[in-house]
């Protein structure tokens, strides 16, 4: 495999970038030349943000599995597509090549076809990362049916509520999933899921941990079972589906700044190309080279750097079932050394984590595979940067910070490794065919250098969000409606003199926690669900670990007196209601809340109270009852 789109020195990139701006249709069209394509497109772009509508590679007729896969086999068939390293070192590791990974994917696709799903239909996984999952995302993939996967650390109510919202007829799913010392019965959160989705025609559950699970007659089948099935018949092909390039090929569900998560709608070509050409150019991945993505499956990063990005390219990825803490903190340097990992893409928060246990982890490992580091999901502090650039890269490999969102499908903005220059806590330049902006309040660009604003990218790149499942309007109006003919991306960030990008963090009502978006409506509706709770407001606070943390007030009539022990109840309500990665961190009890004489919630106060700026508070004399705010600053956690 090459890639004569790989740029190789900075000049390179100067002319690409160029190039992306003047001609952005020459320039997509070039790369995506590239490809496998049933027929090619007739035409390049389409677009406008008003409504918004966005169409790459229009009239093209492909399949994402037959560039994953297929167009692979021929010179890559004996070479590993997936190392999967499980939970347990002690456990045995699995290497599929890529002709093993075609042979499954299309077992599975016959499988999902044999249970009655078609193109379009909606497919929920929600797995633990077995190499299962890879297989089942890719065998929707295959046939056109839409997969929308949920991460694991989510609760029964999220998983309903997002199966209601894609009317997924199917759900795939494990019996159960072990991360770390943990054993996570899945099968049975989703039997709790499915109470309120009777639709739901069939549920596949893999064997993993052989934790007791029920097995609903007409409706669960074992995965291992069916796979059976459809070696009786032999072993058919299952030709993969023509799909349109502008046919969607995944939801993935992501927090706002209102209650309800959205469901993001990726569609097939343009996503191929731009999670291909950004996996290729940000990482300079080099054939042969072992890419380790740490993230998980269930979000965006996993999608687009576990599974799409890497197989278009012909990458081995490496997939991990475990946490970076068990069985004791060295694990990841443990894998790098015994898979020879030369890609390592990782969260601050995983850094910061790590940290924390010293250099004895690090001690000992040779870690000299190495050669690019990447992170990924929030700010990273200069400190992290520096220990992971010192003692994991040993000064000799290039850190790539990579900017992007679920709504862009792949990096927007970030250095490339050892061919553009990178600058502690910067993401620093952006990716050919990317044109960000900043803009003020009111919406007016701010031009030069040395400046801060609104982040907001004027033109469309192959991968950006076509729609929110469902609900067009919601998706115009989260991205499109804030400032006239551009993507808004909801951060703030500086340009500093030379023109470099850093991303300050959100501007809306969004948390980062341990790089995980949560809107803080979604973490209020849940406390507000609770038993005795009036009213509550949630705001983020600087987390030496997690990034934020989870500031929640909250006005509390409950009955029993235990403090303690009611923040315990309402934790468990959050966990219940979103899943443990929304529990708050910190729950004060309050009389009241700042509010206008509107009835409108100061947030900035209470931020300002969350984060210990307690004199920095600002004007509070509009609010209705300005005493409020001494009682809450006097109660401060
Ligand atoms: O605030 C930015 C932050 O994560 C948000 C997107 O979250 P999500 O859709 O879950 O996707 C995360 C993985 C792509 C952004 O709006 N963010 C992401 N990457 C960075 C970042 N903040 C600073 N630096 C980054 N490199």
């Amino acid at each position: 495999m090459s890639y004569p789109y790989q740029i190789k020195s900075l000049e390179q990139y100067k002319a690409a970038y160029n190039k992306s701006v003047v001609d952005p249709e020459g320039f997509w069209g070039d790369i995506a030349g590239n490809f496998f394509w049933r027929k090619r497109w007739d035409k390049v772009l389409e677009w406008n943000f008003k409504d918004p509508s966005v169409k790459w590679f229009l009239g093209g007729k492909m399949n994402i599995t037959e560039n994953c896969l297929d167009r692979h086999l021929g010179s890559l068939g004996n070479k590993p597509a997936i190392i999967w390293e499980p939970n347990d070192p002690e456990e045995h590791h699995r290497i599929l090549t890529y002709r093993e990974l075609h042979t499954k994917v299309i077992q599975f696709a016959n499988v999902l076809k044999n249970n009655g799903v078609k193109k379009g239909d909606r497919v929920c996984i929600y797995m633990g990362m077995v190499p299962e999952l890879a297989i089942a995302v890719l065998a929707c993939a295959r046939i056109g049916a839409i997969h929308s996967v949920i991460f694991g650390g989510f609760s029964a109510q999220s998983i309903a509520d997002r199966i209601m919202d894609a009317s997924a007829d199917f759900v795939i799913t494990c019996d159960g999933a072990y991360r770390g010392n943990k054993e996570i019965p899945l099968k049975n959160v989703i039997d709790d899921a499915l109470i309120q989705c009777r639709f739901v025609k069939k549920v596949i559950v893999l064997t993993r941990t052989r934790t007791p699970v029920s097995m609903i007659k007409g409706r669960d089948v074992w995965w291992e079972d069916e796979i059976k099935k459809v070696e009786t018949m032999g072993n058919p092909d299952c030709p993969a589906e023509e799909m349109d390039s502008e046919d969607p090929l995944f939801i993935l569900y992501t927090s706002g700044s209102t209650g309800k998560p959205k469901g993001v709608v990726h569609s097939c070509a343009g996503y191929m190309v731009y999670t291909n050409y950004t996996f290729v150019n940000t990482f300079q991945y080099t054939p042969g080279d072992i890419h380790f993505c740490t993230a998980d499956i269930g979000w965006i990063t996993g999608h687009s750097y576990i599974v799409y990005g890497p197989l278009s390219a012909g990458a081995t990825t490496l997939l991990f079932e475990g946490v970076p803490t068990w069985p004791d903190a060295g694990r990841f340097w443990e894998i790098v050394d015994k898979y020879r990992v030369n890609v390592l893409y990782t969260a601050p928060t995983a850094i910061r984590s790590l940290m924390g246990f010293g250099l004895g982890p690090v001690h000992g490992k040779q870690l000299d595979s190495l050669k690019v580091l990447g992170t990924v999901g929030e700010p990273i502090n200069e400190e992290a940067w520096h220990w992971y650039d010192e003692n994991i890269g040993k000064g000799r490999c290039p850190i790539v910070d990579t900017w992007w969102q679920t709504e862009t499908g792949g990096v927007l903005i970030s250095n490339m490794a050892g061919v553009t220059p990178s600058k502690p806590s910067f993401a620093t330049l952006p990716m050919p065919g990317i044109q960000p902006v900043l803009v003020d309040e009111k919406g007016e660009e701010i031009l030069g250098n040395d400046v801060s604003g609104n982040l907001c990218i004027r033109f469309p790149w192959p991968s950006i969000i076509r729609t929110t499942y469902g609900d067009h309007e919601r998706c115009r109006t989260n991205y499109f409606a804030t400032y006239e003919n551009m993507y808004f991306t909801g951060d703030g960030c500086y340009r500093d003199a030379e023109g470099n990008y850093r991303i300050t963090g959100r501007v809306d009502d969004v948390l980062n926690v341990s790089g995980h978006r949560i809107g803080t409506a979604e973490v209020e509706n849940a406390i507000n669900m609770h038993a005795g709770v009036v009213e509550s407001a949630v705001v983020g606070y600087p987390h030496e670990i997690k990034g934020q943390g989870i500031y929640c007030f909250v006005i509390y009539q409950g009955t029993h007196g235990d403090e303690n022990l009611s923040r315990q109840d309402i934790t468990q309500t959050v966990s219940r209601l979103i899943g443990p990665i929304a529990k708050p961190d910190k729950i004060q009890f309050v009389s009241g809340l700042p509010k206008t004489r509107s009835g409108k919630i100061m947030r900035r106060i209470l931020r300002k109270i969350a984060e210990g700026e307690l004199d920095q508070l600002g004007d509070t004399s509009t609010l209705l009852d300005p005493g409020v705010v001494d009682e809450i600053r006097a109660g401060r956690l």
